[in-house]
């Protein structure tokens, strides 16, 4: 058996001080888990206060932060020492420019490998789960088209002349969906030819819900478009399809019972995404729930484009649909309803002074 449950030993988690990492810890420390968070700079209290935080009479885990680096060898070996389960959520992100495509990708690769390498030094590790990306499953397909696990972001490329690794910093998001197929292969493969552990993946769609850290708003990111919204500024990202959206702390919880599922097998993926419709909305959509949150606030608008786009085709193309379904059957994850989300995502960049809101 290889789901790891809290009496097996401590698990590790790394790009704990991250968005979906933070949430991630929390739901394992809930659970009664003692958790090894890296983080990769111990003495910046934006990136560790919030995980310390969550240490309370009330909640069963133990938290011990250790400081490691995805791209230097070996860096993980100390914190993995003894641990029976590993979360390997942390990778080099693009937002706000910080990585370049090309970076992004390198970055997965070499970092996901440093800790398939440590797993391997260590041994005791019984499951490891990869937080991949809905970007490992969407491909092109006709819009309403409904995606499931079945469903890789490779699938029916074979005419398409971006799908490959030439020029990635010209070509945005194809290193990151190139790099997260390529990963969640090579898990299943490395843990099935190791015979010692198994590999889960998760996959989620667009993350919204609370940040914990003013770390957590990171220009570009769908948290801080939201923000853009609130703020009663320009939303540029997203504007010509759905926001497919699914809770940050849905995200932590599936995680943690992925690691303690007796459900799951190797090679498994769960893709995080809307429960149902509610929670495949479009920028106006968007916009107008937060005016029914705060009718006395100014909130922003959409890209221009998307005006023209809607007088155009009557609406935004209504993809991508995906649904967590199997998270729901198999885990039994419950989900958070999309205003929940919503309010609590609004709540926080305001309470975290990220988002000065504009009375009318
Ligand atoms: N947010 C989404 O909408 C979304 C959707 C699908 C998938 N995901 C996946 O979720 C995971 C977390 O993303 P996020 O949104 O939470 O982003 P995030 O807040 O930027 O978190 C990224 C984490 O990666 C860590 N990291 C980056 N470079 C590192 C390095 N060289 N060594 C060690 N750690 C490093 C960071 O650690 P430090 O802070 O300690 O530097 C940070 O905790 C990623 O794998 C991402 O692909 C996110």
């Amino acid at each position: 058996m290889s789901e790891v449950k809290p009496q097996d030993g401590p698990v590790l988690v790394t790009g704990a001080s991250g968005y979906v990492g933070a949430h991630t810890v929390h739901a394992l420390l809930k659970k009664g888990f003692e958790v090894n968070a890296c983080v990769t700079n111990k003495s910046r209290e934006d990136k560790v206060a919030h995980l310390q935080a969550m240490v309370q009479e009330d909640i069963p885990g133990r938290l011990s932060i250790f400081e490691a680096n995805l791209l230097e060898e070996g860096s993980y070996d100390q914190a993995m020492d003894g641990c029976a389960g590993v979360l390997h959520v942390g990778t080099p992100m693009g937002y706000a420019n910080v990585n370049t495509p090309q970076e992004v990708y390198d970055g997965a690769l070499a970092g996901t490998k440093n800790v398939l390498a440590s797993i391997e030094k260590v041994s005791g590790v019984k499951r490891f789960v990869f937080t991949s990306s809905f970007a490992a499953i969407g491909h092109p397909a006709p819009e309403g088209y409904q995606f499931t696990e079945e469903d890789w972001a490779s699938d029916g490329r074979g005419s398409d002349e971006n799908w490959n690794l030439t020029n990635l910093n010209d070509k945005g998001e194809v290193g990151y969906a190139i790099a997260k197929v390529e990963l969640e292969r090579l898990v299943y493969k490395v843990a099935r030819e190791s015979d010692a552990f198994d590999a889960i993946s998760a996959c989620p769609n667009v993350v919204l819900g609370p940040l914990l850290s003013t770390s957590h708003e990171l220009a570009g990111s769908w948290q801080w478009s939201l923000g853009r919204l609130l703020g009663g500024k320009v939303c540029k990202r997203g504007y010509q399809h759905l926001w497919n959206i699914v809770d940050v702390r849905d995200v932590g919880e599936a995680q943690a019972l992925m690691l303690s599922s007796e459900q799951c097998k190797n090679g498994d993926r769960f893709q995080l995404c809307a429960t149902d419709e509610s929670g495949e909305l479009d920028v106006l959509e968007l916009k107008g729930l937060l005016e029914s949150f705060y009718p006395d606030m100014e909130i922003g608008r959409p890209h221009e484009e998307m005006y023209s786009i809607i007088e155009k085709y009557g609406k935004v193309r209504q993809t991508p649909i995906a649904r967590s379904d199997k998270a729901r059957n198999v885990l039994g994850l419950s989900t958070t309803s999309i205003e929940e989300t919503l309010k609590a995502t609004c709540e926080s960049l305001i309470s975290l002074d990220l988002v000065k809101p504009i009375a009318k």
